[in-house]
């Protein structure tokens, strides 16, 4: 990406990428088929991806090429609709998307699905594998207070000091999985409140750096692209992610069948150029991009985001769209038109 103009510009761009994906799995909310509501979301997204006017690469997509047949890691998106000559001018941009974040979410009808995606010059995104990560999310005032190694029981202690109020105003949200019954032991025991989500903990991760949401951190073990996506966010909102991958199938439990044994992760990472398995990552190692820029739109109804609604005329998106170059944080309400002349627009 060049310049603030040309990254503003591709926000908006973005922006009908995510709505696009959005309204498609909306329209398949509570059928109960999560693959289903995925596979629609893809199509969507990588059809409208294609009249954005960049060269786009995928560095975080639906899986590797023989597995994805669209949207897989590497594929090149974007310009499509554009001739050779005008294509030459636009910027290389690398993506990360998920087009639709808690697959479950949206099959079962639950809050917080969404369509997401982040984008930055090329390399600004962390090549991250499909496996897991152990993570620690706060916001602007808790930056530098957290240690993802440190007891939880300290971590809450300066968190709580941080935002000058006790351990047990705080709420940490957290995957309800059975790999994370002693986190969930050393919060209570802390004595804060804990909220339990049954997936999305990207959405849930941006919750805790937005104030007025009530949930002050997120902690537990998620999907590493997810790690990646909500480190874009964090740098647009001032907030803090701390990572390390997790390949211990002890600590994993058993509910993830697609673990991979230790050696095979660790091989999938160092072939993905990341050379110390054990790192601890922070904002920036994920998303060390200088422009990026997230964009997500709500399918189900949200703490952050309202889910598509429609209606006889037309559809109606929620949006947040952020850039670290102008840091402009932008919460978009779009009512897609699809009636004749005489189309009602409601407020
Ligand atoms: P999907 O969107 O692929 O369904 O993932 C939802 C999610 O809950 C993520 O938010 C989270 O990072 C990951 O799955 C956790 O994985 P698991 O369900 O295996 O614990």
């Amino acid at each position: 990406m060049t310049n603030s103009r040309a990254e503003r510009e591709l926000a908006l761009d973005f922006l009908r990428v995510t709505e696009a994906a959005a309204i498609e799995s909306a329209k398949t909310m509570g059928q109960g088929d999560r693959k289903h509501s995925d596979h629609v979301a893809v199509e969507a997204m990588r059809e409208v991806m294609d009249s954005v006017p960049m060269r786009g690469r995928i560095v975080i997509g639906e899986g590797e090429r023989d597995e994805a047949p669209m949207l897989y890691i590497g594929e090149e998106v974007g310009g499509g609709n554009f001739s050779d000559e005008a294509r030459a001018e636009f910027p290389e941009v690398d993506i990360a998307v998920d087009p639709l974040e808690g697959t479950n979410l949206c099959a079962l009808g639950a809050n917080n699905a969404i369509a997401v995606l982040a984008a930055s010059e090329r390399g600004g995104l962390l090549n991250a594998p499909d496996i897991y990560m152990d993570k620690i999310i706060v916001g602007p005032s808790c930056k530098g207070a957290v240690d993802i190694e440190a007891p939880v029981a300290d971590n809450l202690k300066n968190i709580a000091r941080r935002l000058g109020r006790d351990v047990e105003d705080l709420t940490v949200i957290c995957l309800d999985r059975p790999r994370h019954k002693q986190l969930v032991a050393d919060v209570r025991a802390a004595g804060a409140r804990i909220r339990l989500i049954s997936d999305g903990d990207l959405s849930a991760g941006i919750s805790a750096a937005v104030a007025g949401t009530n949930i002050h951190a997120l902690m537990g073990i998620g999907g590493a692209p997810e790690g990646v996506i909500t480190a874009a966010a964090m740098k647009c909102l001032n907030g803090e992610i701390l990572a390390k991958f997790v390949f211990d199938p002890e600590r994993l439990g058993v509910d993830r069948t697609k673990v991979p044994p230790k050696e095979e992760a660790i091989e999938r990472i160092k072939g993905m150029g990341i050379t110390d398995p054990d790192k601890i990552y922070d904002t920036n190692d994920l998303a060390p991009g200088r422009k990026v820029i997230f964009a997500a739109t709500g399918v189900t109804d949200g703490s952050l985001l309202r889910g598509v609604r429609f209606f006889g005329e037309g559809k109606r998106t929620h949006s947040v769209v952020m850039t670290t170059d102008n840091k402009s944080i932008r919460f978009v309400d779009t009512v897609h038109v699809e009636g004749g002349p005489d189309a009602v627009i409601r407020f």
